[in-house]
């Protein structure tokens, strides 16, 4: 039947793994909302507009085709028909997409695209930000991941084969920049399970969440 898993939390909190091995186990569909932002932001500097230009990038968003696959096993995104899977993960893409995922018109569209997916799918899990505050609301389980810094700054890196320095660094302006503005994507529902992951594997966190779902 209809089940939908909000999973919100910053990142490397290990949101991603957790999710789709949660959505594979449980029969459901997998929709990473990141991803979303991140297929906008390659379009936006595409086009060759200023990620700080809100208001050319408000203008635009309308026009961006976005075409997301929801297997857990195998998530897809094509942004104007171009797969962009590897592309929205680069370092340009990451550098831009929090000021793009910080434009009303970006996220008004967004949050209405993903309520649409939501609701076709029935039965899903979603990871972002704002997933069990703002996007699903009514979701059957909603989940906060944490973890430490150190811990996000390991995993991120280890994922994107980077410097952890480095991804400590990106790490740290990106969570500066999403918690320093009244319009922060970040947001904590009051009736979240909130979880620290920075002690547990994937597998204990899967296990924890499985739990929660037959209680
Ligand atoms: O896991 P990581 O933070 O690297 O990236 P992501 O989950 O792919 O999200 C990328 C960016 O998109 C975040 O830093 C947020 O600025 C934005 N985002 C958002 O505003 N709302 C969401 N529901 C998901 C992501």
């Amino acid at each position: 039947g209809r089940c939908v898993v909000a999973v919100d939390g910053p990142s490397g909190s290990g949101k991603s793994t957790v999710s789709r091995r949660l959505a594979g186990a449980i029969d459901a569909r997998y929709l990473d909302t990141g991803a979303m932002y991140r297929a906008v932001t390659w379009a936006v500097l595409r086009f060759g507009i200023d990620p700080q230009d809100a208001d050319r990038i408000g203008k635009v968003v309308g026009e961006i085709d976005l075409e997301i696959g929801v297997d857990p096993q195998a998530p897809s995104v094509r942004a104007d028909g171009v797969a962009v899977d590897q592309e929205i993960r680069g370092p340009e893409v990451t550098a831009a997409v929090s000021a793009v995922a910080a434009v009303p018109a970006v996220r008004h569209l967004m949050v209405a695209r993903q309520r649409e997916i939501i609701a076709a799918a029935g039965r899903i899990v979603v990871e972002g930000r704002d997933i069990g505050a703002v996007v699903a609301p009514d979701a059957d389980l909603k989940v906060y991941l944490t973890a430490s810094a150190d811990a996000r700054a390991r995993r991120r890196s280890a994922e994107y084969a980077a410097d952890v320095t480095a991804t400590a660094a990106d790490l740290a302006r990106r969570d500066t920049f999403d918690s320093s503005r009244a319009a922060s994507p970040l947001r904590q529902a009051d009736d979240a399970v909130v979880l620290d992951t920075t002690e547990l594997g994937i597998d204990e966190v899967v296990a924890r969440l499985l739990e929660l779902l037959r209680d």
